[in-house]
This record gives structure tokens, sequence and C-alpha cells, in this order.
């Protein structure tokens, strides 16, 4: 079952700063955060961490993901590969509410060396506050599902 409340956060060292911003942020809104770290600042590699946080939305542990790198590029590549998962790198609003709406994302990136912490937090927010359309978005998100094989 989908624990509806819980929230993975994941990244890599350039973004562990951010990642903890955003944990304080949800959990103010009354999310359930799981922070996967890392909590170190030792360089390491994104797909790992990626790949983590997808497993626990994968599975319906997590509700939703956001997950965090220099970019945001590279752990997005990483958690996409994992089957369920459809998570976007944001760097506006627009997008981030967009990705919900439309596309039913469940996962969001971000890339801290693109985005300030305000506009990140906002991305957050246009994110969980968004809701997926269904009707003819269902039909398309079905047809991406079907891709996985
Ligand atoms: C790490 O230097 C950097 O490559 C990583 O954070 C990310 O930007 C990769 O996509």
């Amino acid at each position: 079952m989908t624990a509806s409340n819980r929230i993975v956060l994941s990244s890599d060292h350039a973004a562990i700063q951010l990642r903890q911003a955003i944990a304080a942020h949800i959990a103010a809104h009354g999310w359930v955060v799981v922070d996967i770290g890392p909590t170190t600042p030792e360089s390491t590699h994104y797909p790992k961490h990626g790949e983590a946080a997808a497993r626990l939305v994968a599975s319906g542990d997590c509700r939703f993901g956001i997950i965090l790198c220099g970019t945001g590029q590279g752990i997005m590549m990483a958690a996409n590969k994992v089957r369920g998962i459809r998570c976007g790198v944001c760097v506006d609003t627009f997008s981030a509410r967009m990705i919900r709406e439309h596309n039913d994302a469940n996962m969001l990136s971000i890339g801290v060396r693109v985005v300030g912490e305000g506009l990140a937090l906002d991305i957050v927010d246009a994110f969980l506050n968004a809701r997926f359309e269904g009707g003819r978005h269902a039909t398309r998100v079905e047809m991406i599902e079907a891709l996985e094989g």
C-alpha cells in the first residue's frame, strides 16, 4: 500500500544542504520525511542515491520522491530506470505543476547548481500541491508505462 504522506529525499554530495532545507520545509507542511542521505560531504555517486529513492517510491513505501544533484539531471536519469518511476527535473514552478497534472510524475529532481533555495522550495510546493488530471493524460501515462515492457 502507498504511504500517502511519506516522501523520500535523497541527493548526492553536492546537494546535502538544499536537501535538508527541503526536508524541513515539507515536514513543516505535514509530510513525513524519509531522508536517506547522504549526510557527509564526501564525493559519492548520484546513480545509487537516485535508485535508492526510486525503489522506495516504486515499492509504494513512499508516495513521492524528491532527489537532488548538481544539475538534477544525472540522478533523474538513474531514478527513471526503475520501473514505475516518472521523474522530471524542474527549474521552474510551471513545469513542477505540469509534471503532476499531465504526467503523473511521482518523483521530482532539482539541481542545486541551477536554482537557489527559495525557488527550489517553490518548485517543491508546486509539485506537491498539484493533482494529476487523468483523462487523456492517463492514456498517455499508460503509453509511457507500456514502454517499460
Ligand atoms: C557531481 O559533481 C555532479 O556531476 C552531479 O551532482 C550531477 O550534477 C550529475 O548530474
